[in-house]
């Protein structure tokens, strides 16, 4: 499951930049459809993330549990940030806020998911 979620964030980074990047070139379909499949691949970072989860619940998190909800609020963030980066930069609204917002929220979820936490793909 963890392949999948490395799969699904990454996947939907290169979407990110390339939609907002279509958006900003006034090429508004095919950016709008890139921004439709970046909507779907959240639906695949929450389930596998979801997943990984389930897994805790049921080991349970011992001392992890508050780098695990620190991750999980710094996912969930990142989802909601690229949304909002997405939907103001295909308005032509400035979204630099948002990007900021991203990339602190990104580190966090990356530096606690490979440097903290136990699950996954790293020895
Ligand atoms: C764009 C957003 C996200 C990024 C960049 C991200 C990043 C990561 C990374 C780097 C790992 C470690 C994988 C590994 O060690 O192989 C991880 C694991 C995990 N993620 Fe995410 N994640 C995101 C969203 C989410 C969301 C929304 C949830 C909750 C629904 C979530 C829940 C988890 C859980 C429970 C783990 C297992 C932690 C562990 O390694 O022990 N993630 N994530």
């Amino acid at each position: 499951m963890a392949h999948l979620h490395i799969t699904a964030w990454v996947l939907d980074f290169i979407l990110l930049f390339i939609a907002t990047a279509l958006y900003k070139q006034g090429k508004g379909k095919p950016g709008k459809i890139l921004h439709m499949i970046l909507r779907l691949d959240y639906l695949l970072i929450l389930f596998s993330g979801g997943s990984l989860l389930a897994d805790y619940m049921s080991n349970g998190a011992g001392s992890y549990l508050p780098e695990l909800i620190v991750k999980i609020i710094a996912g969930l963030w990142a989802i909601v940030a690229m949304e909002m980066i997405g939907v103001r930069t295909s308005k032509g609204n400035p979204a630099k806020g948002w990007w900021i917002q991203f990339a602190v929220v990104a580190i966090i979820a990356i530096g606690l998911g490979f440097g903290r936490l136990p699950y996954g793909i790293l020895p």
